[in-house]
């Protein structure tokens, strides 16, 4: 969603209409499994999703509903999906494209976590994997085939450090039709990935219908769901750390300069970048 507020300014208040009644500034904690419904018709609406609303907390909850504002609108996606932790949102996002007999095609640089869940379980569900070198756009293109259902990559690989050309993979993904999966490493301040061709960020989901598909089925039936406390924490842990972006990056910058200023242990000679 294209907007014009600063990301410091999402990072505190994105997403959150403070409480009518009470006015609390800080985002409630909803602990809560269950919502009162306004009589059997309502109920009967939510359910059959004929009218949008809170049904469950493993579904949907007040409190993740702000976090998952906030992340998407930091990201600039439509919409996000909050789950328990970074596996769990790479499986979900994975499996509500491709099921048994569908391909994905992968970097070879990922998170060993990652590539574990991608070499051993995705085959073992009957998803197919293929690792392609990072970066090796023909190579990329070579695996797609009719069965590959998505491309996945990390943007900055962990923990090779190497930088994916967005633009390159996600030209590949749309050519084939298929998504561009992306496990978004860095914060949105440094890099929103929906403004580099990105379908659908690992943090922040790109596509209304996918998301409602992925919170109503592998949410609901495999039940990987942030507590309210965890989403509670969510937004408090990123509006500390995203402010003082811009001085980190300062600061490494510094520190990249200075090295690059000094001799090299190796060949001696200073960095041509310097
Ligand atoms: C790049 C990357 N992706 C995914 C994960 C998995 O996240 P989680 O530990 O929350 O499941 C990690 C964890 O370090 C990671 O570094």
């Amino acid at each position: 969603m294209a907007t014009t507020l600063h990301p410091e300014t999402l990072a505190l208040h994105a997403g959150q209409t403070p409480d009518p009644a009470t006015g609390s500034r800080a985002v409630p904690i909803h602990q809560t499994t269950s919502y009162q419904f306004r009589d059997t018709d309502h109920a009967t609406k939510l359910f059959s999703l004929q009218e949008f609303g809170f049904i469950y907390t493993r579904l949907m909850n007040p409190t993740t509903d702000v976090f998952e504002r906030r992340v998407s609108e930091l990201d600039g996606g439509v919409g996000a999906l909050a789950v328990a932790s970074g596996q769990a949102a790479i499986s979900l996002s994975l499996l509500n494209i491709a099921r048994a007999g569908d391909e994905i095609v992968a970097a070879d640089n990922l998170y060993g976590g990652t590539y574990n869940l991608l070499h051993y379980t995705l085959p073992r569900l009957g998803v197919k994997v293929s690792f392609v070198p990072s970066n090796d756009i023909e190579a990329l293109q070579k695996a797609i085939n009719p069965r590959v259902k998505a491309v996945f990559a990390e943007s900055i690989g962990n923990p090779k450090l190497d930088v994916a050309d967005l633009r390159a993979i996600a030209e590949v993904a749309h050519a084939a039709g298929v998504p561009f999966v992306l496990d978004n490493t860095v914060s949105p301040y440094l890099l929103r990935p929906f403004e580099h061709g990105v379908d659908i960020a690992v943090k922040a989901l790109g596509n209304i219908a996918y998301i409602i598909k992925a919170r109503v089925t592998l949410l609901r039936d495999l039940g990987p769901a942030l507590s309210p406390f965890n989403s509670f924490q969510g937004p408090a842990a990123r509006d500390a750390p995203l402010p003082g972006c811009p001085r980190s990056c300062r600061a490494v910058s510094s520190c990249v300069v200075w090295c690059c200023r000094r001799p090299c242990p190796r060949c001696s000679s200073a960095c041509a970048t310097a």
